[in-house]
């Protein structure tokens, strides 16, 4: 089933005469016209602070947001409410967890481990810690199709080891690691488990109880829903533990000028006003992916990489990382093409509209494991088609021998 009309951006650019290929999902997604009304709508009717007013229109807009609270309480299957904190994005959250637990929990010598294949985002918090409080950062290498195996954990881990922190698809290589196995060793273990599930939670269901984790953690513009909100799913006795991140309004029960009393979960890490309508939003988004249904997604993501491997395949030069059976990924693939830079690839793609990425993907040791600058990057999602691939497999082959060096 094509999904596209459910997306107005294609319908735009269709209007326009210039047909639009996109392939960076991994990125942000389009948005679906049920989250871009529901926003709309928000704003339209609903506009307001929230736990602030004692008038109906607060009131009204309190209610739609811990309405969205409790869509993504349920869309994660967390046991309670206030394990649902809003942020901005990913990034925020991991930042949070970091902060939070260096503050309480984590001592000079504690190890922390994570993979080379994380985001940066998932990598600079914790060197923050490294280098404020003299915590070990401990690196797990995955192996050539970008897999990380059990057994190399098993070996990492040292009785200081107190927290480890993975992705559950990879940015780059498009792995889906096995969290709940992960998740299960880690708590025999009595070792905090943090999921960056940025780029599994709009392609993969996902069950906080189900993988053991700790904290999880997304962006809603990775999957279907606005940009400036993210979650982070943190267990109700861990966050109950850990001090606030930010400090101000609406995260307190009561104020002097010598002693503050915080606010409980989830208010205590909702310093500030919030982002009301992107919550909305970001429920709408989940609605969506409800209605769609995981397996359709899968289906989409398989078939689209499979297509791929297929296509690109036949492109001279080419070298494709990570898994090479569609199963074992996620909806990302990234690639290399002999003799072209990335950027010059992603230059001439734009010309016909095709939106891909170039560059390190805040990947970069990564990238220096796998011993190149920069890959070319396509993800895809509900909207992507088959195609899609082919125009994107003819633009590359335009390019290749466009830009092919003259002997
Ligand atoms: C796996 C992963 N983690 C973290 C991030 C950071 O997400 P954000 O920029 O939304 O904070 C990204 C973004 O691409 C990602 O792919």
């Amino acid at each position: 089933m094509n999904h596209k009309s459910d997306f107005p951006i294609f319908d735009y650019f269709q209007k326009q005469g210039k047909p639009l290929v996109y392939l960076d999902s991994a990125a942000m997604t389009q948005m679906p016209r049920a989250v871009i009304d529901a926003v709309r709508s928000h704003d339209e009717e609903a506009h307001a602070n929230v736990h602030r007013g004692i008038y109906a229109l607060s009131e009204t807009a309190t209610a739609k947001y811990e309405q969205a609270r409790e869509t993504v309480r349920a869309f994660l299957n967390a046991r309670s409410a206030n394990e649902i904190i809003f942020t901005r994005n990913t990034t925020e959250s991991i930042n949070l967890v970091a902060y939070a637990l260096g503050k309480s929990m984590l001592r000079e010598g504690d190890r922390i481990l994570i993979s080379r294949a994380e985001h940066h985002s998932n990598i600079l918090p914790w060197q923050m810690l490294a280098e404020e409080k003299g915590i070990v950062l401990d690196m797990v290498d995955a192996d050539e199709q970008g897999k990380i195996s059990l057994a190399v954990i098993e070996r990492l881990i040292t009785p200081a080891t107190r927290l480890a922190a993975f992705s559950h698809v990879s940015h780059v290589l498009g792995t889906i690691n096995p969290v709940a196995e992960m998740g299960k060793l880690f708590r025999e273990r009595k070792i905090l488990f943090l999921v960056d599930a940025a780029q599994s939670v709009g392609h993969l269901p996902t069950d906080v109880q189900e993988i053991w984790c700790d904290f999880l953690v997304f962006s809603g513009h990775k999957m279907g829903g606005p940009t400036g909100i993210g979650v982070l799913y943190g267990r109700e006795e861990l966050l109950a533990g850990m001090p606030p991140f930010l400090r101000g309004g609406g995260m307190i029960q009561d104020v002097s000028f010598d002693h503050t009393e915080f606010a409980v979960l989830p208010a205590k890490f909702e310093a500030g006003t919030p982002n009301v309508s992107g919550a909305v939003g970001l429920a709408a988004a989940i609605e969506y992916i409800r209605k769609i249904g995981f397996d359709e997604i899968r289906k989409i993501d398989e078939e689209m990489t499979t297509e791929l491997f297929s296509r690109l395949g036949q492109i001279k030069g080419i070298t494709i990382f990570g898994p090479h059976d569609a199963k074992d990924r996620g909806g990302v693939a990234s690639f290399t093409l002999d003799g072209i830079h990335p950027h010059d690839l992603a230059t001439i793609l734009d010309r016909d509209n095709i939106c891909i990425r170039a560059g390190h993907h805040c990947a970069m040791p990564l990238m220096k494991y796998l011993g190149v600058l920069a890959t070319t990057r396509t993800s895809f999602w509900v909207y992507n088609t088959r195609d899609d691939v082919k125009q994107l497999a003819e633009g590359i082959e335009k390019s290749r021998l466009l830009l092919k060096k003259k002997p």
